[in-house]
């Protein structure tokens, strides 16, 4: 009899004891856990489903029901308390990995001071200012124009007829401003043209780097909003030849002497003739870079010039594609996604 009412005793406080060393167990697993990753598995582990404290569970069928009630509420508290010791490490961990993220993607923004590394220009930037330099020493000044142009700078002047195809091919964006169609984002830098032939007298050797808008959809070879620059030279007798001399001059002081270029018949309206010119680089492959040709009379007419007295030429190329090219990206858009990371390369 003495056994038979000691045994389930016995069985009660063998399973107690069973159930601290288990939870004694978990809690220093759980202390000892350095990653969120590691908390989560010692949970999984001591508590979860397949744990050995939840296996004791079928063990509480076999006890009394005064010794379920006792051995089933230590189960419960100790599976409560790991619980609790996993939830509160996990708390800690993950505030410390965070910081250690804050750490490593922490960005220096403080002002920079003389003595101070400046960190560096955009490759963009950097490519315009190289272009600058390459056409200062030729002899060429640096000129700007608006990013907001009328239809007349753009186009008109330029010798595109009003409804002409040749409009569709820039995809416009126009400015919700005074007539219906009067006003845009410029679609490129040769409006910059007329800004210079009918801001000051000639002669002109000038460039006109700038941004430039057009209605496109972004993708690896494609932005809305690039770069292009612009050459304008008007003299008295200047002739293709000055044009091709240039472009060949150009092409060997930017890229090396051991680039050439070459010229191809093309249509611009504001050109005649009109060509696209490539660069060939040393390993014979061709890179298209942009147009160029003779100022059209009836762009300088439009910008009150003489065409019998004044002759020139202009030509005007994609900045972002050469500067990508230049530096082996291959996706347009990582120039301007403006990740510290990605730029920094450069
Ligand atoms: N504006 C032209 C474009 O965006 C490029 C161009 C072609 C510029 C011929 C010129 C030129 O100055 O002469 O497609």
């Amino acid at each position: 009899m003495t056994d038979a009412s000691s045994t389930p005793a016995t069985a009660a406080d063998d399973l107690v004891a069973e159930i601290g060393r288990l939870e004694d167990d978990a809690r220093a697993r759980v202390a000892a856990a350095t990653t969120v990753g590691e908390v989560r598995a010692v949970e999984t582990d001591t508590i979860g489903k397949r744990s050995a404290l939840n296996a004791l569970r079928k063990r509480l069928g076999s006890l009394d029901a005064d010794g379920r009630r006792t051995v089933g509420k230590v189960l419960h508290g100790a599976t409560e308390a790991v619980a609790a010791a996993v939830a509160e490490r996990r708390a800690v961990l993950e505030a410390a990995e965070r910081t250690e993220q804050l750490l490593a993607e922490r960005l220096d923004l403080t002002e920079v001071l003389p003595g101070r590394p400046a960190g560096h220009l955009h490759l963009v930037t950097q490519a315009i200012q190289d272009l600058e330099d390459v056409f200062v020493g030729m002899g060429f000044t640096v000129a700007e124009g608006p990013e907001v142009e009328t239809d007349w700078h753009n186009f008109g002047a330029l010798n595109f007829p009003p409804d002409h195809p040749a409009r569709d091919e820039y995809d416009t964006l126009y400015v919700n401003y005074r007539e219906r169609g009067s006003t845009l984002l410029r679609t490129h830098t040769s409006p910059v043209q007329v800004r210079v032939m009918t801001g000051t007298p000639p002669p002109y050797y000038a460039v006109m780097p700038g941004r430039v808008f057009r209605s496109d959809t972004a993708d690896a070879t494609h932005m809305p909003v690039f770069h292009q620059i612009e050459g304008l030279v008007v003299d008295r007798d200047i002739t293709f030849a000055d044009l091709a001399g240039t472009i060949d001059a150009f092409t060997k002081a930017y890229f090396g002497g051991d680039f050439t270029s070459r010229l191809r018949a093309s249509y611009f309206p504001f050109t005649e003739p009109s060509a696209e010119f490539d660069i060939q680089r040393p390993d014979g492959t061709w890179l298209e870079l942009g147009g160029c040709g003779m100022v059209h009379p009836n762009v300088l007419t439009n910008c009150g010039l003489d065409p019998d007295e004044w002759q020139g030429f202009a030509f005007g190329f994609g900045i972002d594609r050469l500067a990508a090219a230049r530096h082996g990206v291959d996706d347009l858009r990582d120039l301007f996604t403006n990740d510290i990371r990605f730029l920094t390369q450069f």
